[in-house]
């Protein structure tokens, strides 16, 4: 039993491998309360800012679990920053064992500090399928580990902390804005896992309440009419998808109406 999160695909695709039963983590959450039990218990989703997203925590403190195995595998794009062993000791604290926390290299999707065509061609080197055939591996003889924090990893964490553009002072106000290349298609208000946008004479409104930032309405808009309002993009003509995740696989899981 998985339950994913994805904003562009990249943890649907990963979450594909390990398992066949999936449960999406905004969908889930819907319901008044979560109690689940199974042999082995999963959690996909991606990194941001070197930590898990806040919908995956309110999910993973919020629901029990009852299972001898419990897992959590997170796609980040270039640097985790050592999120596995930080968080390890997070759960611990709140009396949420964790058996297996890994992390995966795929396509980083952050629109401020990434090209995305320049990220599609560091792509081949990432040996995505590769290490995620290790990682099921791993899950399938349910081996206990934690990834350990790398040196440099940590030192990338504490720079980026330390040094980093304030991040936190661009999203007091709102995150996105809509431009008028937008046609009311209503694409954002499906993929958004908040629903934090709505159509209303036929164009996009996004209200910033609640938005957690996975940026899914900015790569999904089929017009490219949602960008950043303040931070600035590396390609504003650049979009995502995980290649082989259809759209609809990503309405189907973030969907709020
Ligand atoms: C808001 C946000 C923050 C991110 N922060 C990081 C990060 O700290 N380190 C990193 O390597 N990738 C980061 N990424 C890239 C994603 O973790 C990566 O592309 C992930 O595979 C996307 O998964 P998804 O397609 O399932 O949404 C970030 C992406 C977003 C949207």
């Amino acid at each position: 039993m998985i339950f994913y999160f994805t904003g562009t695909g990249n943890s649907l695709y990963a979450a594909k491998h390990f398992d066949k039963e999936l449960y999406s983590i905004p969908q889930e959450l819907k319901k008044d309360s979560r109690k689940y039990k199974a042999d082995s218990i999963g959690i996909v989703c991606p990194l941001y800012e070197f930590d898990l997203p806040v919908i995956v925590k309110d999910f993973i403190l919020n629901s029990q679990f009852e299972t001898d195995y419990f897992y959590i595998v997170m796609t980040y794009g270039m640097h985790h920053g050592g999120c596995a062993a930080r968080n390890a000791a997070f759960f611990e604290q709140a009396g949420r064992r964790v058996d297996y926390f890994n992390t995966v290299q795929m396509l980083d999707n952050a629109l401020p500090v990434f090209d995305i065509e320049e990220q599609k061609k560091l792509d081949p080197e990432k040996k995505v399928d590769e290490h995620l055939a290790l990682i099921k591996a791993d899950l399938d003889e349910r081996k206990h580990y934690i990834q350990p924090a790398a040196k440099e990893e940590v030192d990338f964490y504490e720079g980026y902390k330390a040094h980093a553009i304030d991040y936190s002072a661009s999203i007091e106000k709102p995150r996105y804005k809509v431009s008028e290349k937008c046609v009311g298609c209503g694409t954002c208000t499906r993929v958004c896992p908040k629903g934090c946008i709505r159509v209303a004479e036929g164009r996009a409104v996004y209200e910033y309440t609640g938005c957690i930032g996975c940026m899914a309405c900015i790569h999904a808009c089929p017009t490219k009419a949602i960008g950043f309002a303040v931070l600035r993009e590396k390609n504003p003509e650049a979009r995502y998808r995980h290649p082989q995740i259809r759209l609809a696989e990503i309405i189907q899981a973030n969907n709020q109406k």
